[in-house]
């Protein structure tokens, strides 16, 4: 029976590029998607940027442009990255959106006659000079704990330490650098604790709509029969924020994380618009479509709890489904910018291109569950290597040139072809059910392992009957026919399989064999007395070369100027990281000690550190070294800090430095920092005590 299914992925923040850690999922969807299309299932794939709140707000400011202009730029820039992998969304949508808009307030319509909003006043901290409340991730200061500097308002990253903002000593605003007040403001809650909500939540997680891992963790946040333990949750921010104002409410905005799964809702009306879909048989209750939220596991609590009761209480239908997967991590660890494993989509096409390599990968690993998923690059290549090239397309190359050059491109007809030939091509067919299932079971690791094995028996097959050798011998030309044949049948099956994750190379082939768009239904009728196209060369070996100056390039290192970090970087490219980092271990020639005081290096305070408009690598410092005017100093330490993690540190400056004209502006001075062989990027600090000026000797 066909199935109607709606389909989403989580929508990216529209303040950040799409890297590799964001394409697990989209790839992940893409997959199952496509499969599900294969399967002659009508499945729609709806997904968005993700446009509002405080970071958007203030990163739109800082570059001087509107937060319309800004996510305008960057809903181009992920739209271009989606579609270099092969991304195929039937909608691409914005939460910034009249659409979105109305579902968000509808909603919010509903729960309020429901009685499940509330408004209460709260204390909150709120920056004077900016004149806008702050998220806890834009104030900073003291660790009550271990009183490091500049920490988090949630949490320590020093001794780990986790506390409320107003225990920090001595907070500030990370956009001003003010110390907050506390204000009061009326704030908009979801009641959550509501036993409506929560009835309802028990029984949602009772049915089969999460793995194993998701309903445990709901079971956590849930508690046990007779506990409530959840609490309202706060859906409202004040004004300045960008974002939908609140019905009735002026001054109030709804709190991002409202509308952004409703922008799946606003996403799919546009699309419903454009192709002529029912919305409300998706959307309204009791409706027998499917539908299926893809998320990462960090935002399970909003998909798992807040979504589906704001669904329920709004008179919508809830998820059939989430499928939520885990983190991606790069030669097993984290993402990281120092070491180069920080990549973005974008990285990626410029220095690997095929990004159908890493469909493959991503698919070899993915099974299904909520499990961290790791990129070793060296396997990476490797695997590329030994399956798809190695095992897949050698099938095709050593059979399509004989059929080509000594039959005209036609395949043997069906008479022709021996026991042993169709046995294998029916075992092929055969395997259509299970690899169907593994897909079904986002079981793509499953699935590729058959697949791999189906094409390790068609390896065997064309070793065994050797056509170059055939092709040699007279009187053989029926064999070679024959035999090439059923090699490009296995071939057509395995292309057939592959499809969800090799969209374009199934394409290319698709073209090559002269037959239309493969669906699953297809893989039970061979290809006999038909005429092929000539072969080209479907897909290169993967160069690990590429993979160094990708890693190379993203491996930022800390330069006084933009020209010598230009170099260095095009250098990276060109030349083994490893040759790189020998010519460091080389200690510099004897100096006297008075051209050591030549160097006046002093201790500087940090007090602003801002991105630089189109510098990649490059952080704005504004440094104190005591005199009556701070300096302006450019240094590329974006690879390894954030701006707001440096504002009020204290560190060393080459103060003597001439000044330096720059692209940006004039440098007035370096900060200095260590690096090694290993990745990571150190800026110096003082022990405690000294202050802003002191000079260093
Ligand atoms: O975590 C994130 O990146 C969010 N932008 C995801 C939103 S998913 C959905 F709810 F819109
Ligand atoms: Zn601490």
């Amino acid at each position: 029976m066909p199935r109607k299914i709606l389909v989403t992925s989580a929508l990216p923040y529209a303040n950040g590029s799409i890297h590799l850690g964001h394409l697990v999922e989209y790839i992940q969807t893409d997959i199952w998607v496509r499969f599900q299309k294969m399967q002659g299932h009508t499945c729609h794939y709806v997904c968005a940027d993700d446009t509002h709140g405080t970071p958007i707000m203030l990163r739109a400011e800082k570059e001087g442009i509107t937060p319309e202009a800004l996510i305008a730029r960057v809903w181009q820039e992920h739209k271009s990255d989606f579609d270099a992998f092969h991304i195929e969304f039937d909608n691409y949508g914005s939460t910034n959106s009249e659409d979105t808009r109305e579902f968000a307030q509808s909603i919010y319509r509903k729960l309020k006659s429901e009685k499940l909003i509330e408004i209460r006043s709260i204390e909150q901290f709120y920056d004077p000079v900016k004149q806008m409340f702050l998220p806890d991730r834009f104030i900073k200061g003291e660790c009550p704990k271990c009183h490091a500097k500049d920490q988090y308002g949630d949490n320590c990253e020093v001794c780990g330490a986790t506390y409320a903002p107003t225990e920090l000593i001595n907070a500030y605003s990370a956009v001003s650098g003010a110390p907050p007040e506390r204000r009061n403001s009326d704030h908009h809650f979801f009641r959550l604790s509501d036993p409506r909500c929560q009835e309802f939540l028990r029984e949602w997680t009772r049915s089969d709509t999460l793995q194993p891992e998701a309903s445990n963790k709901m079971q956590e946040w849930l508690g046990g029969s007779g506990e409530n333990k959840l609490t309202d949750w706060d859906i409202s921010r004040d004004a300045p924020y960008f974002g939908f104002e609140i019905p009735d409410a002026p001054g109030k905005y709804f709190y991002v994380w409202l509308d952004a799964p409703v922008g799946y809702m606003g996403s799919f009306q546009q699309l419903c618009k454009d192709a002529g879909l029912d919305f409300d048989e998706y959307w309204q209750q009791g409706s027998n479509t499917e539908l299926y939220h893809f998320i990462g596991k960090d935002i399970l609590y909003f998909h798992a709890l807040f979504w589906p009761a704001m669904l329920q209480h709004a008179g919508y239908r809830t998820p059939t489904r989430l499928f939520a997967h885990g983190f991606l991590t790069v030669n097993g660890e984290k993402m990281s910018k120092s070491r180069g494993t920080f990549i973005t989509a974008k990285s990626y096409e410029e220095h690997v291109k095929c990004t159908e390599y890493l469909r493959y990968y991503y698919a070899a690993k993915l099974n299904g569950s909520m499990e961290d998923l790791d990129l070793s690059l060296d396997d990476f290549v490797a695997k590329v290597n030994s399956d798809l090239i190695g095992k897949y397309i050698n099938i095709a190359s050593r059979s399509a040139g004989f059929i080509s050059k000594r039959f005209g491109g036609m395949l043997a007809r069906r008479e022709q072809v021996g026991t042993q030939g169709m046995a294998l091509i029916e075992a092929f067919i055969a395997a259509r059910e299970a690899i169907a299932q593994s897909y079904e079971a986002r079981d793509f690791s499953r699935a590729l392992r058959e697949i791999m094995r189906l094409a390790d028996l068609a390896n065997e097959y064309v070793n065994d009957k050797a056509p170059w050798v055939l092709a040699k011998q007279e009187g053989q030309e029926a064999s070679l026919q024959e035999v090439c044949s059923v090699s490009l049948n296995l071939f057509r099956l395995l292309t057939l399989y592959l499809k969800p994750i090799l969209p374009k190379l199934a394409e290319q082939v698709e073209s090559f064999l002269n037959i239309g768009l493969l669906s699953w239904a297809d893989a039970e009728y061979p290809l006999f007395a038909h005429v092929i196209k000539e072969y080209k060369h479907l897909m290169t070996r993967l160069d690990p070369k590429l993979i160094d100056a990708m890693v190379a390039a993203n491996k930022e290192s800390l330069q006084p100027a933009a020209e010598s970090r230009q170099r260095h970087a095009a250098h990276q490219q060109h030349t083994a990281a490893k040759d790189a980092a020998q010519a460091e271990k080389d200690f510099e020639p004897f100096i006297s000690i008075d051209d050591f005081t030549k160097v006046d290096l002093r201790v500087a305070k940090i007090v602003n550190a801002e991105h630089v408009e189109g510098a990649d690598k490059l952080i704005r410092l504004t440094l104190d070294i005591g005199e009556e005017k701070t300096r302006n100093v450019f240094a590329g330490i974006k690879s390894a800090y954030a701006p707001e993690e440096l504002i009020g540190r204290l560190t060393v400056m080459v103060a003597n430095l001439a000044p330096r004209k720059m692209k940006f502006g004039l440098s007035e001075g370096m900060v200095l920092a260590a690096s090694g062989d290993a990745p990571g990027l150190y800026i110096l600090s003082p022990d405690h005590g000294a202050q802003p000026g002191m000079r260093i000797k």
